[in-house]
């Protein structure tokens, strides 16, 4: 294999004898990163899962061969730009998140949300709440993504808009027939038939519903799309107005604004930094 050829390996594929065998049988392979093209040295590296990607599963328990594999002279533990990644420009926008952070059917699920309220005349403050109100799962964690959206979004938005991301939580269990929300037959399916809420979510959604900005969470869920369609296509150029409307970018980019929530925009920047 030439040296070229070397570099452009694809990134989950590590040559066999370079990794120890109880690593290899872990399927821990996907964690440890050849070189690419890397400009910055050629050495390869390794990601430490999450601990919340990874606690209670078999994979928890190589944390320490990861670590005795980063002792060898050619790896080093991932910080930085991730070559598999896309480079996020210095001053990072919404716009760029979307773009080059977020999954393609998390977007996509974005856009057609907001595309559905947009369609159904609702206020611009609906609109936009149901473009953002994903985020978390999008690019950061799935569990309590109301609540970690809303932060990730607070400082940038009305408070109307991230209170009803964070509410859409506990809201999109419960129906409201009144207003046409019925509990998602996608819920049945992820869930089965007898799941049961969490009281503390039954909590909050009844606190929810007697608040006076309730609509607005309830329009979130009202206009949430429970089918993922990956192939439907939305652009994002569509919503730049309303998001210059309701969205203040920072000037230094998310995640260098110095903001209570900048360390979460940096992590969708740097997902892998070891530390
Ligand atoms: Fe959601
Ligand atoms: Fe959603």
């Amino acid at each position: 294999m030439s040296e070229s050829t070397e570099m452009r390996r694809p990134a989950s594929q590590v040559p066999p004898h370079e990794l120890p065998a109880s690593l290899r049988e872990a399927g821990l392979g996907n964690w440890i990163r050849e070189p690419l093209d890397d400009a910055v040295d050629q050495r390869r590296r390794i990601i430490m899962p999450p601990a919340a990607a990874v606690m209670g599963t078999p994979a928890s328990a190589y944390q320490g061969a990861l670590l005795a594999e980063a002792r060898h002279p050619d790896t080093v533990f991932m910080m930085g730009d991730d070559p598999a990644l896309p480079v996020m420009p210095e001053r990072p926008t919404l716009k760029d998140f979307f773009e080059l952070r977020f999954s393609k059917i998390a977007r996509t699920h974005l856009l057609q949300s907001a595309k559905v309220a947009r369609e159904n005349g609702l206020d611009e403050k609906v609109i936009i709440a149901c473009l953002l109100h994903d985020v978390a799962i999008a690019g950061l964690l799935s569990a309590n993504h109301g609540y970690w959206g809303a932060q990730m979004v607070g400082p940038y938005v009305d408070d109307e808009i991230a209170w009803a991301i964070q509410k859409h939580e506990a809201l999109r269990y419960f129906p409201d027939e009144s207003v046409g929300y019925s509990y998602p037959q996608a819920y049945i399916d992820y869930f089965g038939p007898g799941y049961r809420p969490p009281e503390y979510i039954r909590r909050e959604a009844e606190a929810a519903r007697r608040h006076r900005w309730y609509m607005t969470s309830r329009l979130v869920t009202i206009n949430d799309i429970y089918s993922f369609d990956p192939n439907a296509v939305v652009d994002y150029s569509e919503f730049e107005d309303l998001v210059g409307r309701h969205f203040r970018q920072p000037r230094e980019g998310l995640g260098f604004d110095g903001s209570p929530v900048a360390h979460m925009w940096r992590t969708m920047i740097w997902p892998h930094n070891f530390l």
